[in-house]
């Protein structure tokens, strides 16, 4: 299929509700769905929860609550947030949904049947934060330094899968980026990684864990919450586990995932698929980083945690899209905290984009103005002076989403500073021709800005196009004191 477009998100642990990291993903792989959506492709973007593993039975269990009903009520809350976000995700998986089981457990039988997993006995350090075993090397004193946890000794019979016997396959597909990691030092990381020692074979089952998918053929033992949560970005699609049937919406386009979890999207994750026989990996693996408080991880004890709700009802869906878009490199950690966000509100927002669409309606309000509309596609080949980067599409083709902004921002900017140069409201009394000429390239640019800006902040952008239509603009952005 020439023109379609697959993009995944993680899908998110339902051992609590989800936060700001979680929408962070999530609100980025939407801007680039809609991006492509509005350029006329056949859009899948899938979303979801992971629903099985240790830390969620852990969790269910100190809550009292039996796991299935405390994995459905965590799961409607993700779907409520993206609701409120204006996600507009094709699907929402969730690992307990029954086609999905059925499938994973068609292709642990695949695999078995394939020789490509074997019986035998793994032992390591696990951390149930991670839900990952984890090396010596890994730990800061002792502790996974993901979740400040001191990982449980654990040895177990299980069924184990055989990565070394696909790495040199791996290194080759990720070296000519038909497998691409980006960003680039990513890429350069895990090659690295994938040069310097053989792929220890993974466990891929557990004895000691009810809370999960039973291997078909040896149902005492569940399956590895990792490699049912890998599953779930071909049973997302519908498939249900063929290896020689596969949705054509496949491969993946983009894979948005943070940092924390490029080491086993890039080895356990392409790894099932070179075992199943399947050659075609994801196209892309996009890493970005992680959302920071004050130059430190977010934590209930540092007081730092910054609440996606508090966000949202502060700066309403469209400001907290923009602010932690905004925030920094996407692909980098960035660091946010409320102070700043409010300022950047306000700069940004009230005074910046709203002030500018109040004051172009305002003065073209009782006046017969012709100006440019151009549409969505043309827009984004648009070149802008003064950016480096110069077109919208060129820029969002390199999952570059924060500049994307700021390639918006800068017409924002010079459109507010032509406004108070050229003072179109003394123009109106003094010369007709010039403030029509004026007011044509404002209005021009307005509509240019409410196309940028549609995958973006999608409200604002029918904001903005609809008070074009009836030359009234209410407050876009109520300054925050
Ligand atoms: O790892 N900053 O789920 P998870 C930015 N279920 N992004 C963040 C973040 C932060 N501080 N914290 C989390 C899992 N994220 C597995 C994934 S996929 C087959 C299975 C985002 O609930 C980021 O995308 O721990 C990160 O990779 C993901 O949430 C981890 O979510
Ligand atoms: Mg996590």
């Amino acid at each position: 299929m020439q023109n379609k477009f697959y993009i995944t998100t993680p899908i998110y642990y339902v051992n609590a509700k989800p936060h700001i990291g979680h929408a962070y993903t999530t609100i980025a792989a939407d801007v680039l769905a809609r991006f492509q959506k509005l350029q006329g492709k056949e859009v899948f973007f899938l979303t979801g929860t992971d629903e099985h593993g240790l830390k969620i039975q852990k969790q269910a269990e100190k809550e009292g609550k039996d796991p299935q009903q405390f994995v459905d009520d965590v799961s409607v809350g993700f779907k409520m947030l993206w609701k409120d976000l204006n996600i507009d995700y094709t699907n929402f998986i969730r690992t307990t949904d029954e086609n999905h089981i059925k499938a994973v457990q068609k292709v642990l039988q695949t695999l078995k049947n394939k020789g490509a997993i074997y019986k035998g006995t793994y032992s390591g350090l696990y951390c149930v934060g991670c839900e990952q075993f984890k090396s010596e090397n890994e730990l800061i004193d002792g502790k996974c330094p993901d979740h400040n946890l001191v990982p449980e000794k654990m040895e177990e019979e299980c069924w184990l899968l055989n990565l070394s016997g696909v790495q040199d396959k791996l290194i080759e597909k990720i070296e000519s980026d038909e497998f691409e990691i980006a960003p680039a030092r990513y890429k350069n990381e895990i090659l690295s990684f994938l040069k310097n020692q053989p792929l220890k074979d993974v466990s891929i089952s557990r004895k000691n864990v009810k809370w999960g998918i039973p291997l078909p053929f040896e149902p005492e033992q569940t399956t590895y919450v990792w490699i049912d949560a890998f599953l779930n970005y071909l049973t997302g699609l519908g498939w249900d586990g063929d290896e020689n049937n596969l949705p054509e919406k496949w491969p993946v386009d983009v894979q948005l995932i943070g940092k924390d979890i490029l080491r086993v999207h890039a080895t356990i994750w392409p790894a099932i698929l070179l075992n199943l026989g399947i050659e075609k990996l994801p196209k892309l693996l996009f890493t970005h980083g992680h959302i920071l408080s004050g130059g430190k991880k977010m934590s209930k004890t540092l007081g730092n945690v910054i609440g996606i709700d508090e966000m949202i009802e502060k700066f309403g869906v469209d400001g907290t899209r923009y602010l932690l878009l905004s925030a920094g490199p996407f692909g980098y950690d960035i660091d946010v905290t409320m102070e700043r966000m409010i300022e950047k509100y306000n700069a940004d927002l009230a005074n910046g984009l709203g002030n500018l669409v109040s004051r172009i309606i305002k003065l073209s309000e009782d006046a017969e103005i012709k100006f440019e509309k151009i549409n969505f596609n043309k827009a984004i080949e648009k070149k802008i002076e003064k950016n480096n980067s110069y077109f919208l599409k060129g820029i969002m083709e390199s999952v570059a989403i924060n500049l994307g902004l700021e390639h918006v921002w800068v017409i924002i900017e010079e459109d507010n500073k032509f406004i108070n140069d050229t003072k179109p409201w003394e123009l109106k009394r003094t010369d007709e021709g010039k403030f029509k000429e004026v007011m044509s390239k404002l209005l021009s640019d307005l509509n240019l800005i409410s196309e940028f800006l549609a995958p973006f902040m999608p409200e604002t952008a029918e904001k903005i196009k609809t008070a074009l239509e009836t030359k009234k603009a209410g407050i876009l952005f109520q300054r925050i004191r």
